[in-house]
């Protein structure tokens, strides 16, 4: 009872904070900025909970975070393959039946994404996480309260709009935007996108978030590139491996253990997998096809969809903000 009244007490003052921030319509959705960053409400509802009520962190727990459309799908299947490994031979993998997102769930859009605080104590260790929440605003006892490790993963900023835009047209995500001509809806998201009134945006400076994070504390982050992966995805599964203290012995490296791990969670393998071809993902933002999370799975698809200009501009964007970081996309 007492646990109830805090819940609501929790969910009586997060209601007052929404309607103190800056709110912006798109899309037939309502986004509200918080520290700098835009939200959709839902999701800020479910980090805001998630910083409030993740009260312990295990040293063991493995954070995954993203942008969405930066290759999370890809991430979750390889981290969870490695660190699964002994339990599960390949060939009885639980991914060839199950959708990357049903083995590691969400904590903004999914734990956390309804009042009731879920019950993450008897997930077995090592509990892996995805989050597209930016680093500033993970709770203390992830950040310094325990030596738990943070994967990032990043991926071109072009590539990434153009990914986002078929999902959203794929899942039908603003049907308000359909029923305008598309092209008008392309130049829409993708203002949103340049201005940073964008789903967990500004990407850039949630990128550099992270990018930072790793310099000062490489131990504790591991920063990626989708593209890094996509020139040598054996030299990756060792890395995320050796990071998160998983590495393969010599005699899993003889048997080619990295080989059949990079190959079962390749695209082409997960995307001809029933449980990747059909049936859908429901979260309390909206309803996703398994199959649109693999779409192509390519380096360097933006050409075919962006027009000069708008290339031009995410890449002079692109330059602008990362400039003096040291990082490039
Ligand atoms: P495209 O739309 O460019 O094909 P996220 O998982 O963050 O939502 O990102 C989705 C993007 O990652 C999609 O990009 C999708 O095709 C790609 N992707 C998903 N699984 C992948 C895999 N196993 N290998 C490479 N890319 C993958």
């Amino acid at each position: 009872y007492q646990s109830n009244e805090m819940e609501q007490k929790f969910e009586d003052q997060l209601e007052s904070l929404l309607q103190k921030l800056p709110k912006k319509h798109k899309f037939g959705r309502e986004f509200a900025q918080y520290n700098g960053f835009w939200f959709l409400a839902a999701n800020l509802r479910g980090m805001l909970r998630f910083r409030e009520h993740f009260k312990e962190t295990r040293d063991s727990d493995i954070i995954l975070a993203t942008m969405p459309k930066s290759g999370t799908t890809w991430l979750k299947a390889l981290t969870w393959s490695i660190v699964n490994r002994e339990k599960y031979p390949i060939s009885e993998s639980p991914l060839l039946y199950n959708n990357p997102h049903g083995l590691v769930p969400f904590l903004e859009a999914e734990l956390y994404a309804r009042p009731k605080i879920p019950d993450i104590e008897s997930m077995p260790d090592p509990r892996i996480f995805a989050t597209h929440v930016l680093y500033q605003c993970l709770p203390n006892t992830m950040l310094e309260g325990s030596s738990c490790k943070v994967i990032y993963i990043c991926r071109n900023p072009l590539d990434v709009f153009t990914s986002w835009l078929h999902f959203l047209l794929q899942n039908d995500a603003f049907p308000q935007g359909l029923d305008r001509d598309q092209s008008m809806f392309v130049n829409e998201v993708f203002q949103a996108f340049c201005e940073d009134t964008f789903h967990y945006g500004p990407f850039w400076d949630h990128v550099l978030g992270y990018w930072q994070a790793s310099l000062n504390n490489p131990e504790k982050v591991l920063f990626l590139k989708y593209e890094d992966l996509q020139t040598d995805i054996n030299s990756s599964v060792r890395k995320i491996a050796e990071f998160l203290g998983y590495c393969f012995s010599k005699k899993e490296e003889n048997e080619g253990l990295f080989e059949e791990i990079a190959k079962l969670c390749s695209f082409q393998n997960l995307k001809n997998l029933d449980c990747n071809k059909y049936g859908e993902t429901q979260n309390h933002v909206f309803k996703s096809k398994n199959s649109s999370y693999f779409r192509k799975g390519k380096v360097g698809d933006w050409v075919d969809f962006l027009s000069p200009s708008m290339a031009e501009r995410l890449q002079s964007l692109t330059q602008d903000k990362l400039a003096g970081s040291g990082l490039t996309l």
